[in-house]
Parts: structure tokens; C-alpha cells; sequence
């Protein structure tokens, strides 16, 4: 990379293979956003073709209307390298946790006939075009399949993360009416076996699930019951390997992914069809620069958005190949991601900080043992990557010369909406970088005015938006409303994330300002962990914060008021089996602390804002709008005994 004025550029080899080099790009994006994305949209199949680009009725709005497509026959007959080429190419990689075990390879061919057959085997079971599927399966190829099997038949797919408890699949079940469940009996995390299937059994319990898949994965010992539950293979050996792809209306909807939400209920956002696809596609192809023989690699779960947009649909409609794997990127050995790299010459990484912070803790000698030059792009997602990260993943695994692309886009957004590109940078550590091409975002005050470079303020999406922009909160137009649209206008999309850009515009997300917290990268509401704590009769309040944590970027720590006295190392057990079953390991409260009196509004409200800054340091501020200033000094000081 060329270096000018801390900012870096691609070196002309780069600008070179890259699809999008052109900085004119931008500016007739920025012309014209809608028929930017129109004239993007046409490189994709459609049935029959869109009558207006966009429409926007606030809160509402549609992309491509009038548009028919599936996105399977994107992917497949009619992708755009043309099925001939691709037909014998590999399309997907997996690589199971057993170094024993041999990985699973398939072809788009091959693919195609497994996606085929499931779609067949789904039209037996009763799904229709519109019905809700739910997948809860872990990372192996069936998820995949499943996802594709759904989109292939105009079902709504609806995955749940596989570490999520049994209760967070059964509101998700309940939210989404989902009549059929595709699950496994197990998987395999750090060596051990996980029983999923006796976690789906749990989950589906006085919910509509009337079938349900289940796939041979572990090979442990499950319950089937009759006319209920049906092994995968039995269900789809036989079926016919073709199945007619659904027309679909470019604004019918093609998955439901829950976020946390505030309210301890998650938030099912909708995505559609055909704004998504060409979101996808187009994200993909300009952001991980994706051609016919790259390895792509991004190491997210398929239960959160960027496991659906880039661990599936992005690599699959830019016809390239990518990996998936099993278990943990640090399991069995620390350096068994980097191993993963080699073993199949990956050449497109995509992470998380909380992953490039745990590499980076590795001595220097075992990372040694790695060229990584089979690399050509980093990229990083899901939470603020810290300036000696980015310079260390950049130094030491792109070595210096390797665009970092730091991606910013929510569950919501469906895609990346803000990073520099890598034929055109520039990237700056610590900062995500430039809006996408026909994306249109704001800084803004508390007023709703347009902030200059260097001001800190409220980050907004403008209209047109993005065509993979959500269309809605399932069955819920006022939480969309109120969530989205309604802290400055019903035109003016709000983030919840503050940001500020620096002279060339660059853009630097500083964090969310509600109530969610990311831990490790994943999204976690206080407000849902408070719920579940507090459901412990013994517990009268409680409030979690996020604390700032090395690795994980932050951990949620828990303030709980008792009604009668108990140790508090019981009080952590009880607090975290209670977490366990309302959600899963991965919101694990990591300290609890027990205290008389939470600080509060004299309304009643329980100021997080003031129990965060007693671990980051920040001044407090003015105390004395509290009820209760005097609740603050104690916790103060019991904070300083323990830690
Ligand atoms: O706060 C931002 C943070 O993650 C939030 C969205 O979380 P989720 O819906 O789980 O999606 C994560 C993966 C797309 C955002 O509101 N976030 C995401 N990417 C970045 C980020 N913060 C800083 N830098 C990023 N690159």
C-alpha cells in the first residue's frame, strides 16, 4: 500500500484487478442514486423487469418495483459467469471441527442437486411461497442448503443463531409462525458434542412447528418422534434433483433475522428479495473485489447477518468460492485459523476485532510459521476496530501491502453500506472509510443539522437509502417506526450509532447509543438481559452495562439489588444459568455485582449511562438530577474493593 498523509492507497496492482477503480463511480452514484442502483440491478437476472426504480411512502419504501426474480436462479442456471462455467467449480468448502474428519467440497453443480432436492422435500412437507421456515442448524453445508432450498421455493427463512437456548429459538418460533423447523441432532464445539436437537425439541414445544427436519450430523443419540420429525436423508434422497425456482416479487420477502430489542423481545427485520440480492451481489463483488478463482473466508456464524450476506448469498451470486467451518477459529490450537488460510489458500479474510484481538495476543514465533500470502484482501466487521488492532492486522498478516476494508452495516442494512473500497482506498486506522456508492448518510446534532468534519453526531441513512435496507420489524410497523424512524423524521433512517468524519470524509463509528451492547461482535441488548435477570424472584432490579474489555471490546457486567441477602458468587450462578437458558453462553454476564440502591432519574429511570462510566472513566457528570446521588458514592467504592 502507498502511504500519504496517514491515509494508505491500493498499489497499482490492486487498482488493477479491482472491479471498481474508478472514482467516477462515486460521483455518478451520487448523482443520481436511484437509477445508479437501477443500472446495477440490471446485471442480475430478473423474470421480468422493474416498472419504477424507487418508492418512497415514509416510513416506507420499495426498490425495483414490479421486478420478478429468485435469487436461487441467480446463484444457479442463470448466475452471472453462466451455469456451463461454474457448474463443475467449487462453491462451497467446509471444514468440520475433527482434524479427523474429511472436509466436505461441493460444486455449484452439486449444490444445486442438494438445494434442489430439499426444495422438493419442503413442498411435500405442505411449505408455500410466504410460509415461514426456521433453520436451526450449526455451520455445515445443510445450512446452506436450507437457506437456498427456502429462497428456491419462496419460503421466508428464519435461522436461528445454533449457541442461542432453546427459549430464544421459542420466541423466535412463536414470532414467526414458522411451521416447519430444520434442525440437527448434533454438532461439534471444542471437542465436545452439542445436542441441538434436544434444545429444538425444547424450543418448539406449544409453537405451530408441525415438522421438522432433522439432519445426521454428530450422530448422537436423539429422540424422533413420529410423523413429527423426519432425518434429512430419508426425506430428500429420492426426491427429483430439479425444482421450478418461485417468481418472486422483487418486494416479497425472502428471510426474517431477529435482533435483540430493547424490550427483552427481539426485532425480526425483514429483507426482500430483490433489493437485497443486488445488495448483496454488488457489496461482495466491489467490497471483497471477488473473482473466479478467490477463496473467500469470512469466518462469521450464519446465525447473525453477516454469516446470511457473506458466508452464502454475496460469494454464491458472484459465483466464487468459499469456506465455512466448524467450531471455534482458536480450537484445537490457537493458530488453527491461520491453518485454515493455508490449507485452502484462502484469499479474502473476513472478521471480527474480538478475532483479530485474540490473534494478536499469539507469540510471534508460531505466526511465523504462515506466509499468508495467498491473501489478497482483510476485512473487518461488527464492532470499532482500535487503531494497534487495525495496524496489526494489517502489518502483520496483509503485510503492509493489502487493502483492510473495515465494513460498517447493521442486521438492518442487509449489507455493508459504509468502506473504502480496495481498488481506490484510502483506509485510515480506526476508521470504516466512505459511504458505498449510491449511499447517502449524515452526521447530525440532536437538532437534525448536518455536522461538519470533525464533529461528533448521530449517524443517518438518507433516502434513497439502499435497496437491502430493512422494509420492516415482522409484525411490528411501530417498533419500525419508533426504532427507525422517528429520532429526527420519517425520512431520515437513524443508525443508532454516533460517528464522525474526518477532512476526506472518511467516517469513524464510535458506538451505539441506546442500549445495545456488542460483545465479542455479537448484539445484545441490556434492556433484554435486565428481563431475564430480574425474572429471579430474588432479584427486585437489576441494570447491565457493557464493560470495556480487551478482547471481547465488551463484556455486560450486571448491577442487581437483592430482596433477601445471598453470597454473591450464588447470586452469579443463579444470574448466569438464568442468562443461559433465556439466551445463550454467549451473553454470560461476566461480574455481578450486588448492590443496595441502583442510581436513578426522579422518574424512576435507572441511569446505565452513569454505572458505564464508572468502569471507562469518564467524568460522571452532573449527579444531582439523580433521586438517589448519594447510591452512585457507594457502588463507587464498593467497585474499588472488588476490583
Ligand atoms: O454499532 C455498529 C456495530 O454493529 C452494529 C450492528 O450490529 P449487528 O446488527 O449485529 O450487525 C453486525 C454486522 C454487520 C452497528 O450499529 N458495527 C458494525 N460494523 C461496525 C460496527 N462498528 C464499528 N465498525 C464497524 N465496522
Amino acid at each position: 500500500m502507498i502511504k500519504k498523509k496517514n491515509l494508505y492507497y491500493p498499489l497499482d496492482e490492486i487498482k488493477k484487478r479491482a472491479w471498481a477503480n474508478n472514482p467516477q463511480i462515486y460521483r455518478e452514484a451520487a448523482k443520481n442514486p436511484v437509477k445508479f442502483w437501477e443500472k446495477l440491478a440490471k446485471e442480475l437476472f430478473w423474470f421480468k423487469s422493474w416498472k419504477k426504480g424507487f418508492l418512497h411512502k415514509a416510513p416506507y419504501f420499495k426498490w425495483f418495483l414490479g421486478g420478478k426474480i429468485n435469487i436461487t436462479s441467480n446463484i444457479f442456471e442463470k448466475n452471472i459467469l453462466g451455469f456451463e462455467k461454474i457448474k463443475n467449480k467449487v462453491a462451497l468448502i467446509w471444514e468440520p471441527e475433527s482434524l479427523e474428519e474429511k472436509p466436505t467440497i461441493l460444486t455449484y453443480g452439486n449444490l444445486f442437486r442438494k438445494v434442489n432436492k430439499l426444495a422438493n422435500a419442503l413442498l411435500k412437507l405442505g411449505v408455500r411461497k410466504g410460509d415461514r421456515v426456521g433453520i436451526y442448524l450449526p455451520m455445515i453445508p445443510e445450512v446452506i442448503i436450507s437457506m437456498l432450498a427456502c429462497a428456491r421455493i419462496g419460503a421466508v427463512h428464519s435461522v436461528v443463531f445454533s449457541a442461542f437456548s432453546s427459549q430464544a429459538l421459542k420466541v423466535r418460533m412463536e414470532d414467526t409462525k414458522a411451521k416447519v423447523l430444520i434442525t440437527s441432532d448434533g454438532y461439534y464445539r471444542k471437542g465436545k458434542i452439542i445436542n441441538l436437537k434436544q434444545k429444538a425439541d425444547q424450543g418448539i414445544k406449544g409453537t405451530n412447528v408441525k415438522k421438522v427436519v432433522v439432519v445426521n450430523r454428530a450422530g448422537n443419540k436423539v429422540g424422533m418422534k413420529k410423523r413429527r420429525d423426519f432425518w434429512w436423508k430419508d426425506l430428500t434422497e429420492k426426491e427429483n434433483d430439479w425444482s421450478r425456482p418461485k417468481v418472486m416479487d422483487s418486494e416479497d420477502l425472502l428471510f426474517i433475522l431477529y435482533t435483540s430489542g430493547s424490550t427483552g423481545r427481539p426485532k425480526g427485520c425483514e429483507h426482500v428479495t430483490g433489493g437485497y440480492a443486488v445488495q448483496a451481489y454488488w457489496t461482495g463483488k466491489w467490497i471483497f473485489d471477488l473473482k473466479e478463482d478467490d477463496v473467500f473466508w469470512s469466518t462469521a456464524d450464519i446465525g447473525w447477518v453477516t454469516g446470511h450476506t457473506y458466508s452464502c448469498y454475496a460469494p454464491l451470486l458472484n459465483g466464487a468460492t468459499f469456506l465455512i467451518f466448524e467450531g471455534a477459529p482458536n480450537w484445537p490450537f490457537p493458530d488453527r485459523w491461520a491453518k485454515i488460510i493455508e490449507k485452502y489458500g484462502v484469499t479474502t479474510f473476513y472478521t471480527a476485532p474480538t478475532a483479530i484481538r485474540m490473534f494478536e495476543k499469539l507469540s510471534k514465533s508460531l505466526l511465523k510459521k504462515y506466509s499468508f500470502n495467498t491473501l489478497q484482501i482483510l476485512g473487518s466487521v461488527g464492532e470499532p476496530i482500535d487503531e494497534t488492532s487495525w495496524l496489526w492486522y494489517f502489518n502483520e498478516i496483509g503485510k503492509g501491502k493489502l487493502p483492510l476494508v473495515d465494513t460498517w452495516w447493521q442486521t438492518e442494512t442487509g449489507g455493508v453500506l459504509i468502506t473504502s473500497l480496495p481498488g481506490m482506498g484510502p483506509f485510515k486506522p480506526a476508521f470504516t472509510g466512505l459511504p458505498f456508492p449510491g449511499v447517502k448518510i449524515d452526521i447530525l446534532d440532536e437538532k437534525g443539522k448536518s455536522l461538519p468534519a470533525g464533529k461528533q453526531g448521530a449517524l443517518v441513512i438518507l433516502p434513497p437509502f439502499s435497496p437491502g435496507l430493512l422494509r420492516g420489524v415482522y409484525k411490528n410497523p411501530k417498533k419500525y417506526l419508533k426504532t427507525y424512524w422517528t429520532e429526527y423524521s420519517k425520512k431520515v433512517y437513524f443508525t443508532s450509532d454516533t460517528a464522525y468524519k474526518n477532512k476526506q470524509g472518511l467516517l469513524r463509528i464510535v458506538g451505539r447509543v441506546d442500549d445495545v451492547i456488542k460483545v465479542a461482535g455479537h448484539r445484545l441488548t441490556t434492556g433484554e438481559l435486565e428481563n431475564i435477570i430480574t425474572a429471579i424472584p430474588n432479584i427486585a432490579e437489576s441494570a447491565v452495562v457493557g464493560k470495556p474489555d480487551k478482547i471481547k471490546g465488551e463484556v455486560p457486567v450486571a448491577f442487581v439489588v437483592l430482596k433477601k441477602p445471598k453470597s454473591q458468587k450464588k447470586v452469579k450462578k443463579e444470574v448466569n444459568s438464568q442468562v443461559l437458558q433465556g439466551i445463550g453462553p454467549i451473553a454470560l454476564i461476566k461480574e455481578v455485582f450486588i448492590v443496595r440502591d441502583l442510581p436513578k432519574t426522579r422518574s424512576g429511570k435507572i441511569m446505565r449511562r452513569i454505572l458505564k462510566r464508572l468502569f471507562t472513566g469518564e467524568a460522571l457528570g452532573d449527579l444531582s438530577t439523580l433521586a438517589n446521588p448519594e447510591s452512585v458514592e457507594v457502588i463507587k467504592k464498593q467497585l474499588k474493593n472488588s476490583l
